[in-house]
């Protein structure tokens, strides 16, 4: 990619396709019942999530991805040489180096790609969004493919049942090109990033780093799986994502009126319904399919987006307002007319 050589004008970014990917093995809570002292109406109740997809003991998180992005190109028509940025959000990378989206560079033939992860936890895929606008923007990039793929399956404590029965595995994609900046075509209108390091301790995966490296005992004492304080987790989300989105909703001067959907993070239906109340939106606004996936962190968003389109629920002209928060603590937000 070329440096930035003198001033320049900031380009419109579309949002030009989507695609998803889901593993065929469903999870329901009665399964989850024989697994952990749990139940069906405990899990509905308090997180509105009814089944999930578990991937095969092979599926790479990049496998997931690729499926996922293969689906997004083909929505967007373009082919997959035309992508010159590739960026992959996961905390279950198939390897630690080199990124997953160097192996969906390969899976896919994007043989013209800057290809990199991020780490934004359930954020990733809006992180992933405002990256990518941002190369765009600038002239940098013309044809962005974002990804968020997640293998949560792998990481989850299935002997826990304060967390194993929220996750699930999935992969989200979608093609951002630069766009004409004419008033009614698909434009990202604005998106908005935040963090908090201080919360870190919160929801992590504390093992398998440099902090607490791989050994044995570690192993031992599952300090590779995902610890969670659920009720903290609960109160910072509605708060963040309510404040992420106001915020947004004011920069913007859209009107919660003009917004045709929410695709909120998939996490739990209190937060969502929590935090879609405060900014106005009423529930048949708002697109939920957590009842059949759970919480796939970033690609959570990806798929919902990709499912919501797909069944018309969000169309051509339409203002969808995406927000998510994950572990970091991150937030982030986009308004996005496609
Ligand atoms: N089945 C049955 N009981 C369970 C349970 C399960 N799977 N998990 C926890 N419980 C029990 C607890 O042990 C507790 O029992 P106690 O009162 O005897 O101590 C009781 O249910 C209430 O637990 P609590 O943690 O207060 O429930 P909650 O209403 O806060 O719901 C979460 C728990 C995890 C669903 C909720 O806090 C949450 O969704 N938080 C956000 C998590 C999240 O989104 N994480 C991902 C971020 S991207």
């Amino acid at each position: 990619m070329n440096d930035l050589t003198k001033p320049f004008k900031r380009l419109p970014v579309a949002l030009i396709g989507t695609g998803s990917y889901v593993p065929e093995r469903r999870l329901t809570n009665s399964d989850l019942e024989k697994m952990v002292d749990t139940s069906n109406e405990w899990i509905v109740e308090r997180t509105g999530i009814e089944e999930r997809r578990i991937a095969a003991p092979d599926e790479k998180t990049s496998d997931m991805a690729t499926k996922a992005a293969l689906r997004a190109i083909e929505a967007a028509g373009i082919q997959p040489e035309e992508i010159d940025l590739l960026i992959v959000s996961t905390i279950t990378p198939d390897t630690f180096t080199p990124s997953t989206a160097c192996y969906v560079q390969a899976n896919i033939g994007a043989k013209n790609a800057a290809a990199f992860d991020i780490s934004a936890a359930c954020c990733g895929f809006l992180f992933a969004l405002k990256t990518a606008v941002q190369y765009i923007g600038c002239g940098q990039a013309k044809t962005a493919l974002i990804i968020s793929s997640e293998k949560l399956s792998h990481i989850v404590n299935w002997e826990d049942r304060t967390t194993c029965v929220l996750f699930g595995d999935g992969a989200g994609a979608a093609v951002l090109r630069t766009g004409s900046g004419k008033e009614n075509d698909s434009a990202v209108l604005a998106s908005d990033i935040g963090s908090d390091g201080t919360l870190t301790d919160i929801l992590k995966v504390p093992g398998g780093g440099t902090a607490i490296p791989t050994t044995e005992d570690n192993i031992n004492e599952k300090l590779y799986t995902l610890a969670m304080r659920g009720n903290e987790v609960f109160r910072h989300a509605v708060q963040h994502m309510k404040d992420s989105a106001l915020s947004l909703i004011e920069r913007t001067g859209i009107k919660p009126e003009d917004i045709a959907l929410v695709v909120p993070h998939q996490a739990n239906l209190r937060i969502i319904n929590a935090v879609t109340s405060r900014i106005g939106i009423p529930p048949e606004r708002v697109f939920v399919n957590l009842q059949k996936y759970g919480n796939t962190s970033g690609a959570a968003c990806a798929i919902a987006l990709d499912e919501a389109v797909r069944a018309g629920r969000a169309k051509k002209g339409d203002i969808v307002l995406m927000v998510a928060f994950g572990a970091g603590l991150t937030w982030s937000s986009a308004a996005i007319r496609l």
